[in-house]
């Protein structure tokens, strides 16, 4: 083989690499955690809880201060608790932008939406209660994302699923096709600013942000991720927690 072909596919092998790494995006997040945690049955906002020497928002928060595609974090949050933020997050300070909190979470990220930067392509949304997500999926949402629009991720049920009158059993529900849906919820920008703006506009109440993109008629694909993505909800859920957190120790 001459060196020139050599080299020629050389430089045709490291364009490819450069090219793959430049497809991998930057995003930002909006982070909603200016909830009461009301199901926890705590006094304060269960995002404060310790988990094993760190509250629940500095893990979650962590994820992505340490994840390079991610350009900025935008918790919401009450602004009573922001004395708080200032002091878990104090040496993190410039990649966090604080917004205020709604009445409802989904308030909470309509006014995240207003402090994203122009030029970002991918939003993610993702729960402040949910510590354990990791960087891997994180990517895999964004590139779905980038492709169809709109992505989030989720878990096959594995509970035989039924529906009921009162308390009589009138349907078993088909569970192929069922998925217990988590966060991040995964856009493109446009996508998420018109949702919003049209359940502005009619006053709807969804319980995530994937079911405003589904209502304006766009598609929503699922992304497979794992059963370790709890939402910490309730008090058994700080057991599992801390379980995991012990798996992931070991
Ligand atoms: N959240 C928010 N603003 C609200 C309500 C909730 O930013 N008005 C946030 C929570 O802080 C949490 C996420 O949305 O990180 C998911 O909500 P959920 O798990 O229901 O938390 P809480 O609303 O705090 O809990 P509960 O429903 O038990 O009161
Ligand atoms: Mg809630």
């Amino acid at each position: 083989m001459s060196s020139r072909i050599l080299h020629g596919s050389c430089a045709r092998l490291f364009y490819y690499y450069l090219m793959k790494i430049g497809e991998k995006m930057h995003y930002e997040v909006i982070i909603p955690a200016a909830g009461s945690g009301k199901r926890m049955g705590e006094i304060f906002n269960k995002l404060f809880i310790d988990l094993d020497g760190k509250t629940i928002i500095q893990r979650t928060v962590e994820v992505f201060l340490s994840d390079p595609y991610c350009r900025k974090v935008i918790l919401a949050i009450k602004p009573e608790e922001k004395c708080i933020c200032d002091r878990i997050f104090a040496d993190k300070k410039s990649k966090i932008t604080y917004v205020n909190g709604g009445s409802e979470r989904q308030y909470s990220v309509r006014n995240g939406l207003e402090a994203v930067s122009k030029d970002t392509k991918i939003i993610l949304v993702h729960d402040g209660a949910r510590p354990f997500i990791n960087h891997n999926q994180i990517q895999e949402l964004v590139e779905c994302a980038r492709k169809m629009g709109s992505t989030v991720l989720a878990v096959r049920v594995k509970d035989t699923i039924k529906k009921t009158d009162g308390l009589t059993i009138t349907e078993t529900v088909e569970r192929d096709n069922l998925w217990s849906i988590q966060t991040p919820q995964a856009f493109r920008t446009e996508v998420l600013k018109q949702a919003h703006s049209w359940a502005d506009e009619t006053g709807y109440l969804g319980t995530d942000d994937s079911s405003l993109v589904e209502k304006i008629g766009l598609s929503v694909s699922v992304t497979e991720g794992n059963y370790e993505n709890i939402k910490i909800t309730t008090k058994e859920d700080i057991l599992f927690a801390e379980a995991i957190l012990k798996k992931r120790s070991n």
